[in-house]
């Protein structure tokens, strides 16, 4: 079963991404075909700082690589590498209604946000309808905002079938809901956009920092604490067993111990959980042309599929060559 992924770099990693994306994924390329892209082309809509986007999008790499994507077990690429996907972009503008384009909620909530609007993120949806049918993807796994987006891609790979036959797998979106959303500093959903993150490769100053700015109640120190509405409970419990949860309730029923002890629990268990995600991410820094050969070879794979999809395309809505 294919089941691709366009994961942004947009920057700094933090335990929200982590627990809400990553680790599914670094799960997935064990049972399934995966095939990662980062979309680049995408983040031009947002960002216009050339360098920036350049070092984001090497940045990502190395950073999923470091945190578990295995290039031996899944197909990891630059969206920019294979650009049969703007060929493929303009034929499905062909078979994409205005009125599909102008229910999209990312499209109306940035306008509505005052964000000026150009044609790129008007027609966003219809270039990740294109790296979903270029490669033939049967499921995608989504965080909720982009159910439409695959629902898009849907509409439009239905239309074009309806011409032109079975051209186009219909692709399936996949929402975990098992996956809670990780609070951040205030407790809220963490995001970049609140400022409330715990970044995953931060220095281990900043980290202490960060968990000191969690908050709490201000419950005395001798006294019994509620685990259940602690939001240091909750992040420390994504890094524990079953066993540890428990110790750890037990910690917080038993009084005696401070909020400040409780956050260097925390922080000890976020450091050395990424400890082996740290060197490995060291080590790609230290050789960024590793990096782009895996990026190359993961493109390679992804010219073949893609080209290989274009010719069919090409032939049947008469593009001679
Ligand atoms: P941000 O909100 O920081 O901008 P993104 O929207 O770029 O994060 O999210 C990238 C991925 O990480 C998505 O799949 C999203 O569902 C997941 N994710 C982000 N924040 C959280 C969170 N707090 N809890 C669970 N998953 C999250
Ligand atoms: N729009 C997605 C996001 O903002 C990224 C993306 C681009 C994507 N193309 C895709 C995701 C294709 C899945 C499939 O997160």
């Amino acid at each position: 079963m294919r089941v691709l992924t366009g994961i942004q770099p947009s920057g700094a990693l933090h335990l929200g991404n982590y627990f809400g994306a990553i680790k599914q994924m670094v799960n997935l390329q064990e049972s399934s075909d995966l095939v990662i892209f980062i979309p680049n082309y995408h983040a031009l809509t947002s960002l216009k700082d050339g360098k920036a986007l350049r070092d984001n999008t090497l940045d990502a790499a190395i950073n999923f690589m470091a945190l578990g994507i295995d290039p031996n077990k899944s197909t990891l690429w630059v969206q920019s590498d294979v650009k049969e996907v703007l060929e493929l972009y303009w034929v499905l503008s062909g078979y994409t209604p205005m009125g599909l384009l102008e229910r999209a909620h990312s499209y109306k909530d940035k306008v509505a946000k005052g964000i000026a609007a150009n044609h790129s993120l008007f027609s966003y949806p219809v270039l990740m309808a294109a790296d979903i049918l270029l490669y033939d993807s049967e499921v995608i796994p989504v965080g909720k905002d982009q159910i439409q987006h695959v629902e898009i891609a849907r509409d439009i790979a239905i239309k074009f079938n309806n011409d032109f036959g079975d051209v186009f797998t219909i692709p399936a979106y996949k929402v975990d809901e098992v996956v809670a959303t990780v609070p951040g500093l205030d407790g809220a959903k963490m995001s970049k956009s609140y400022g409330n993150t715990i970044d995953i490769f931060c220095s281990e100053k900043e980290l202490k920092k960060a968990c000191s700015k969690i908050v709490t109640d201000s419950t005395p120190m001798e006294e019994p604490k509620d685990f259940q509405t602690c939001n240091v409970y909750a992040l420390a419990k994504l890094f524990l067993e079953n066993d540890e949860v428990v110790a750890l309730q037990e910690r917080y029923t038993k009084g005696g111990e401070g909020y400040g002890h409780f956050k260097a629990y925390l922080q000890g268990l976020i450091w050395n959980f990424f400890e082996e995600a740290r060197d490995k991410r060291a080590y790609f820094l230290s050789n960024p042309h590793e990096v782009m050969d895996i990026l190359e070879d993961g493109a390679k794979k992804a010219r073949k599929i893609a080209s290989e999809k274009m010719i069919h395309i090409r032939e049947i809505v008469g593009i001679y060559r």
